[in-house]
């Protein structure tokens, strides 16, 4: 393996780190307090080309590789999870997956805005009853000829309000159980597409999360993504690549935790010296820094994987297994390191903390990836 950065990704990742510090901190404690939608700074990621990375250069996209947009996903998740989880849906779930699976005239229509960040998408799988266990769709999509009627409820999406396009996965015949799913193209403000309340969260307050409801939505038979019956393979391969992006968030939101609290254990004075002279509190940096080396070589595996065509569905899961884990482990200690400071919202860590949880939840739970991991293990 030789992940082997070059010029170009040092570059990206610089960037990305400049926007971060100069564009998301200045707001981030109010923007989580007020559950307020990043739109000035996702406008701004859209003109850096940081919506569409690794999506096609003829549709819009940056045509880069997935090592640069983790690379990009772990600066921004070091200061604001918020914005990096629309970066994260709107590249490696919904342009990608359009970019992968969608036909000429459907990238043309959509993935060109979404690219851009002209557009928003958003992507739904998950609903009330049907969240782990992904082929329990009760949202259906009747076959009417030259379109499809589409009824249910899609709960906890990301950019749920936000969201101009939205990759919505339904039952077309439940005879055929996951065979008979299928994933469609559905525009915001066609009739009987209604946006359900926002969530209020523990973490990630700047993302909007959503329950979005379909009440006989026409759905043109030319949004349908891929052939009869390939909505589930088209989730779970999409999930697959979304699964290096969230292990990304997460490796960022413990750097950014590690990183303020090796910073203030410098500065803090305690029996007279810096904290960081008590063993107790190196010790907790030294396991702070080593967990983080490792998930990011699990992380930048599973994105080498990924750019060299092998399979990732196995190494993207357990770079989320771990560093979700990580994530959480090193927040809690940042705390910690901060004392009653921690505790506090100015000091940011007892935010990272609240944001890592989610790491270990959507886009397939610790125990859904231990899944993933072991049918890989024990397939053959
Ligand atoms: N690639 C291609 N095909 C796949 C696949 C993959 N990675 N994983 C499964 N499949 C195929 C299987 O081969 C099988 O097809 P065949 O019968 O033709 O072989 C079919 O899908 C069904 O597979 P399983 O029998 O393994 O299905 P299962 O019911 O046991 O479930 C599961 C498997 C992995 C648990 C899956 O349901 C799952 O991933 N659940 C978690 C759902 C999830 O991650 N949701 C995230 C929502 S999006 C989100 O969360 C975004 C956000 O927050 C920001
Ligand atoms: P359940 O499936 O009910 O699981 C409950 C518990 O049981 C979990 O601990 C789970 O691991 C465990 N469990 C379930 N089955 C098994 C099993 N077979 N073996 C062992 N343990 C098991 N979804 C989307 O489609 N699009 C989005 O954009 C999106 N964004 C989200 C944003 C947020 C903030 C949140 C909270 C969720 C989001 N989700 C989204 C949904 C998310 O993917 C689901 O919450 C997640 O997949 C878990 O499903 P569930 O909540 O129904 O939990």
């Amino acid at each position: 393996m030789d992940f082997g950065l070059t010029e170009e990704h040092l570059m990206i990742r610089d960037a990305a780190r400049d926007f971060a510090r100069t564009e998301l901190l200045p707001g981030v404690i109010e923007r989580d307090n007020l559950q307020k939608f990043p739109t000035e700074q996702v406008k701004k990621m859209g003109e850096l080309g940081f919506l569409g990375m690794m999506a096609s250069p003829k549709y819009g996209g940056g045509g880069m590789d997935t090592i640069s947009y983790v690379l990009v996903m772990e600066e921004l998740s070091k200061i604001d999870a918020s914005a990096s989880v629309i970066v994260s849906v709107n590249n490696s779930l919904v342009c990608w997956g359009l970019d992968t699976y969608g036909n000429e005239a459907q990238k043309e229509k959509y993935l060109t805005k979404l690219t851009t960040g002209e557009s928003i998408g958003a992507f739904c799988l998950s609903e009330p009853e049907a969240g782990s266990d992904a082929t329990s769709q009760k949202t259906t999509a009747i076959d009417k000829g030259d379109h499809y009627v589409l009824n249910g409820t899609k709960n906890w999406i990301t950019n749920g309000n936000s969201a101009d396009f939205y990759l919505v996965i339904a039952q077309t015949d439940k005879e055929k159980k996951h065979k008979g799913i299928n994933a469609f193209i559905v525009e915001k403000g066609w009739d009987g597409f209604e946006v359900g309340v926002k969530e209020d969260k523990l973490g990630i307050r700047g993302s909007d999360t959503h329950s979005l409801i379909f009440n006989d939505v026409k759905v043109p038979k030319e949004n349908r993504i891929g052939e009869d019956g390939f909505g589930f393979k088209f989730a779970m391969k999409t999930l697959s690549g979304g699964r290096i992006g969230i292990a990304a968030q997460a490796l960022g939101i413990a750097s950014g935790a590690y990183e303020l609290a090796r910073d203030y254990s410098k500065v803090r004075k305690a029996f007279g010296t810096e904290i960081c002279n008590h063993q107790a509190i190196a010790f907790k940096l030294a396991d702070m820094h080593t967990n983080i080396t490792a998930a990011r070589h699990l992380v930048m595996q599973s994105a080498w994987d990924k750019d060299q065509g092998r399979n990732y569905d196995m190494s993207g899961a357990m770079a989320k297994l771990f560093a979700s884990q990580v994530a959480m482990d090193t927040t809690v200690e940042a705390v910690q390191v901060h004392g009653g400071n921690g505790y506090v919202k100015e000091y940011h860590v007892e935010r990272l903390m609240r944001d890592a949880k989610i790491t270990q939840i959507y886009e397939g739970t610790s125990e859904i990836q231990k899944i993933v991991i072991s049918r890989g293990l024990l397939k053959d």
